[in-house]
């Protein structure tokens, strides 16, 4: 089976197919992908058949899984998978059940001291039309800015909280709720190029600036810096096994389905450096 990969959008993304993690992967054809994934920032493999100790192997070819803090997502026999499944979407405090990922843009677990590297995202139920995921490249997002613009966010750092989610047990609320302080323009440790990072939902502050205030600061500059060209919107087949680079790439899930279907991914995520 001869290795293609092709890219899914001008500034983001790549498909591979012809690879099967379920096999041994040769160690230029992992080294291939693993650049595929640098250069591209986000990559789809095709066609996977994994049970969740052969998840576990593929993805840790990429790296060193961490711990999640949805505590009740995670499976009994492998807490280093989430199990994502809509069907069982609990309401938030207001009552409402809107899916995983789905409230805005965002970054993965930043409010952890050394949030993930990657996120990798294994399609294993679908809804009968849907349930897409659209990612940003936030390299692009940054540099397209005004210069000025963008020498004035360099020095601004944010606070990162842990959500007041049902799901999350109150050990981890503890454990993974100190409070770490990122900063907003981050450089990639491999590629060497800034990004804008931030996740509003776990945004408690900007360094200097009140709660609300950093909001409404946030919110305005992720309307200005997410466009159409720096986004590709991911329609899911099954089998998709997905990686996302955190540290360069926001996403957000789209409630365009019926979540009784149960759209169910499976998410294993991999330990970063301390965002610089
Ligand atoms: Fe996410």
């Amino acid at each position: 089976m001869a290795v293609s990969i092709t890219p899914l959008s001008e500034n983001i993304g790549v498909e591979v197919t012809g690879v099967d993690f379920s096999q041994p992967l040769p160690a230029a054809e992992l080294a291939e992908i693993k650049q595929a994934l640098l250069d591209h920032l986000v990559m789809v493999v095709r066609d996977q058949s994994l049970d969740p100790k052969q998840l576990l192997a593929a993805v840790r070819l990429f790296g060193e899984t961490m711990e999640q803090h949805l505590t009740d997502t995670l499976m009994d026999e492998h807490p280093e998978i989430a199990v994502l499944d809509s069907s069982k979407m609990p309401p938030d405090k207001q009552g409402r059940v809107i899916p995983f990922g789905a409230r805005t843009w965002h970054t993965d677990h930043t409010n952890h001291e050394r949030p993930p590297k990657y996120t990798a995202l294994y399609a294993i139920n679908l809804p009968a039309s849907g349930g897409d995921t659209s990612f940003a490249n936030m390299n692009f997002g940054y540099t397209a800015l005004p210069q000025e613009e963008q020498a004035s966010l360099l020095d601004l750092q944010t606070v990162n909280k842990i959500e007041d989610f049902g799901y999350i047990g109150e050990e981890a609320r503890v454990k993974f709720g100190t409070l770490p302080v990122h900063p907003l323009i981050r450089t990639h440790p491999e590629t060497g190029k800034k990004a804008l990072y931030v996740h509003p939902g776990k945004l408690e502050r900007i360094v200097g600036r009140d709660p609300d205030e950093s909001q409404t600061f946030i919110n305005d500059l992720l309307d200005r810096v997410i466009t159409p060209e720096n986004t590709y919107r991911h329609k899911w087949r099954l089998g998709d096994l997905l990686f996302c680079d955190n540290r360069a790439v926001l996403h957000r899930a789209h409630k365009d389905y019926d979540m009784a279907e149960g759209r169910v991914m499976h998410r294993v995520i991999l330990r970063g450096d301390r965002p610089a």
